[in-house]
C-alpha cells in the first residue's frame, strides 16, 4: 500500500498586546476598547456573536430585571443603562452603523391575580431601590399601548427600561475589530482551548483549537459559559460561570401593518415570565425561557409556552410571520454578578459571567476595560463602587486572596 504523506504547515502564531478569548458582545467590546487605546488585539472565537449575543433580545432593563437580594447587580445595571446613549453614539460614530437603540420605555403587565401580587411585590422593591416604576390602571395602560390583551390584572410603566439590537451592536463592533485597515485588531475564527503560562507563572497567551499559539501581554477571558474549561493551567483562578439555557423567538411584523406595538411589554402569565420586544424595523422578539441546562436543545414545549404566554399579553403576535427560534446559553455566576477585572495571576483579566445582562452591561464593562488597560486613575474613580462586587478574586481559591 502506498504510504500517504500529509504535510501540515506549522501553526500560525500571533503576538498582540491584548488577546481576548471570546467574541460575543463582551469580548467584542473588550477588543474594541483595547483597539481604541491603540493596542494590538487578537480576539479568538470560532463563531463570534453566535452564542448568547445572538439569542439576546436586547432589553436594557435595570428596573424590570431587578430582583430581590441583588442590590449590587442592580446598581451595576442602573449605572450601565445610563451609559448606553453615549456608548451607542460612540460606537455608531466609529463604525458608521446603526445599533438600534430605542428609548421607548417598558410596560409590565400581569395576567391573573397571582401575577398581579408578584408585580406588586416587585413594585415595592423598585420603591425601596429608588427605581422608577409607575402603577397604571388597565385603561391607562391600554391608552399607552393599545395592543395589550383583554385579560390582564395589573400594569406598570417603567420609563427608564429601553432596548437595543444586540445583533446590530455586535455587527458594529466586528466592523471595527475584525481587521479594519488602519487598526491593529483582528478576529481569529478558532476556539481557545487552553492558557499558556511562563515559567514564572504569568499568563502569556493561549493555544487555539488548531494548535496555534497566540501570545499577548494581557489575556482577557471573555468566553461566557465556556470560561471555566479554559483555566486548567491556572487552577488558582476560579471563574465559575455556568450555562443557563434560554430560547428566544423572532417574528416579523412587516407583513402586518396593523400591528403597531410601540413598547417593550413584559410580565408574567401564571408566574411564567415572558417579554415581547418590538423593534423599529419590524422584528419582534419574544423571550425567554430560563433553564438550568447546558445543551443547545430547543424543546417544542418551550417554544409553545413562549408563544402561548406572549399572545396572552399581546394577542396580535398570533398574526406575525414566524422567522426563527434561537437557543443560547447565558453565562450565569453563583451570585448573578458578572466577573470583571484583573485576577491575582499577572497577565490574566476576566470579563464574563454577565448572565441575563450582557447587552445592558456592555458600556460599563467597556469603561472597566478602559480603566484596566489604561491604568488611568481618573477612569477608575469614575466607575461605580458596586463594581467591587464583580471582582474576579471573590471566587479565588481559599487563601489566594487576602
Ligand atoms: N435579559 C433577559 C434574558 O436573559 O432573558
Amino acid at each position: 500500500m502506498r504510504a500517504l504523506t500529509v504535510s501540515t504547515p506549522p501553526p500560525a502564531t500571533t503576538v498582540s498586546d491584548v488577546l481576548v478569548l471570546g467574541g460575543g458582545i463582551i469580548g467584542a467590546v473588550a477588543s474594541w476598547r483595547a483597539a481604541c487605546l491603540g493596542l494590538s488585539v487578537t480576539c479568538l472565537d470560532p463563531s463570534p456573536g453566535s452564542g448568547a449575543t445572538w439569542a439576546a433580545a436586547g432589553m436594557l432593563a435595570p428596573v424590570t430585571e431587578a430582583s430581590f437580594g441583588e442590590p449590587d447587580l442592580t446598581a451595576l445595571c442602573v449605572d450601565s443603562a445610563r451609559r448606553w446613549p453615549a456608548f451607542a453614539a460612540e460606537l455608531e460614530h466609529a463604525s458608521g452603523l446603526d445599533v438600534g437603540l430605542a428609548e421607548s420605555g417598558t410596560l409590565t403587565v400581569s395576567y391573573d391575580q397571582g401575577d398581579a401580587q408578584e408585580a406588586g411585590r416587585l413594585h415595592a422593591l423598585h420603591g425601596m431601590l429608588g427605581l422608577a416604576s409607575e402603577r397604571l390602571t388597565l385603561a391607562e395602560a391600554r391608552v399607552r399601548e393599545p395592543f395589550l390583551g383583554s385579560r390582564l390584572s395589573a400594569a406598570y410603566w417603567v420609563s427608564g427600561d429601553h432596548q437595543v439590537d444586540p445583533r446590530a451592536t455586535h455587527r458594529a463592533l466586528m466592523s471595527i475589530i475584525d481587521g479594519r485597515p488602519g487598526t491593529r485588531s483582528r478576529v481569529v475564527r478558532s476556539a481557545a482551548v487552553r492558557l499558556v503560562r511562563s515559567p514564572a507563572g504569568e499568563v502569556v497567551g493561549a493555544v487555539d483549537a488548531t494548535g496555534a499559539t497566540h501570545a499577548a501581554g494581557l489575556v482577557v477571558l471573555a468566553a461566557g459559559a465556556d470560561s471555566p474549561g479554559l483555566l486548567g493551567a491556572v487552577p488558582e483562578v476560579v471563574v465559575p460561570t455556568r450555562a443557563v439555557r434560554g430560547q428566544t423567538i423572532r417574528l416579523d411584523s412587516r407583513g402586518v401593518p396593523e400591528f403597531g406595538l410601540q413598547h417593550v411589554v413584559r410580565g408574567t402569565v401564571q408566574m411564567r415570565p415572558v417579554y415581547v420586544v418590538p423593534r423599529p424595523g419590524g422584528e419582534v422578539v419574544v423571550g425567554a425561557t430560563s433553564e438550568e441546562r447546558t445543551d443547545h436543545r430547543t424543546p417544542a414545549g418551550s417554544v409553545y409556552a413562549l408563544l402561548r404566554d406572549a399572545r396572552a399579553l399581546v394577542p396580535g403576535v398570533d398574526e406575525l410571520d414566524f422567522r426563527e427560534v434561537t437557543t443560547g446559553l447565558r453565562p450565569g455566576t453563583p451570585d448573578n454578578v458578572p466577573i470583571i477585572g484583573q485576577t491575582d495571576v499577572p497577565g490574566l483579566a476576566v470579563a464574563t459571567g454577565h448572565y441575563r445582562n450582557g447587552v445592558l452591561l456592555a458600556p460599563l464593562t467597556a469603561a472597566a476595560i478602559d480603566a484596566l488597560l489604561s491604568g488611568d486613575d481618573a477612569l477608575t474613580s469614575a466607575l461605580p463602587a458596586a463594581l467591587a462586587s464583580a471582582d474576579p478574586r471573590r471566587f479565588s481559591c481559599v487563601g489566594a486572596h487576602a
